[in-house]
């Protein structure tokens, strides 16, 4: 992909699954990489696999509900790389507990809405005035099929998830003439190691049977979609929630 070549894009939540796919991507694209998880040592480890294979990477333990802790990532990229020009927010969690509307407790959508949603605008709070002065950047922020499915057994992660497009498009509305683009990607069902320990065989050939692809998602057909969304070919694509689902949902 064009422009990635030189660029720094950090993730929040790269320490695994999604997020580490993206980082091997973007920095099999010539970019550094900076990788950041709840979970230091996967932050690490994903890092270091990324330099034995030639690319250009660190990792570091970063808090994505913790302005303090992603003010310090951010200073932490500068440091290393001198520059930042993408960043993918990606982290994701807390659902456990996150029931239907009248039995979902509040303390447990309290936690989803941090995780899931107030996240995405603290890690926007510490990028976004460096990209500014360097004259722009790409945000990318990342959604899910929950957004825009109709889920009747759970409520917060769905709402968290609308809350990001809004997001989105408040980002490149706002600062679009300043060279910022903000983008989301919304996965359908990806087979990371995670979800994939939680699903019987039975169910991923139900959800394999569902969709019209041949197959359930890769985390690596997420990452092709977010380093076009930080890459000069995505140049152009500005206040966009690109869903990339196989087809689970079908949308314009
Ligand atoms: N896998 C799927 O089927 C799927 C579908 C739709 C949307 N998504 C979205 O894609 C993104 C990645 O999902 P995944 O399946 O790779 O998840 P994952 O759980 O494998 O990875 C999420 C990463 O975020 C990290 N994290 C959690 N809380 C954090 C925090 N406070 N600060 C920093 N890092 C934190 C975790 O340690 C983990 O490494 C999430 O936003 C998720 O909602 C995934």
């Amino acid at each position: 992909m064009r422009g990635l070549a030189g660029k720094t894009v950090a993730i929040a939540g790269g320490g695994r699954g999604i997020g580490a796919a993206t980082a091997r991507r973007l920095a099999a694209e010539g970019a550094a990489v900076v990788v950041g998880d709840i979970k230091a040592e996967w932050a690490v480890e994903t890092a270091a696999a990324i330099r034995a294979n030639g690319g250009k990477a660190i990792g570091l333990g970063v808090d994505g509900t913790s302005p303090e802790s992603v003010t310090a990532f951010v200073a932490a990229t500068l440091a290393e790389f001198g520059r930042l020009d993408g960043f993918h927010v990606n982290l994701a969690g807390g659902t456990v507990g996150d029931i239907d509307a009248l039995n979902c407790p509040l303390d447990v959508f309290d936690r989803g809405i941090a995780i899931n949603l107030k996240s995405h605008l603290i890690c926007t709070q510490a990028a976004l005035p460096v990209m500014l002065e360097r004259g722009g950047g790409a945000m990318i922020y990342t959604s899910s099929g929950a957004a825009s499915g109709a889920s009747a057994w759970q409520v917060a992660y769905p709402m968290a998830k609308n809350g990001i497009h809004a997001l989105v498009r408040h980002v490149a509305q706002r600062w679009g003439k300043q060279g910022i683009r903000a983008n989301g990607v919304a996965p359908g069902l990806v087979l990371t190691e995670a979800v994939r320990e939680h699903m019987t065989d039975e169910q991923v050939s139900g959800a394999e049977k569902r969709i019209p692809s041949t197959r359930l998602g890769h985390p690596d057909d997420i990452a092709g979609v977010v380093a076009l969304l930080a890459s000069d070919d995505g140049i152009w694509i500005n206040g966009q929630v690109i869903h990339v689902n196989g087809g689970a949902q079908m949308r314009d």
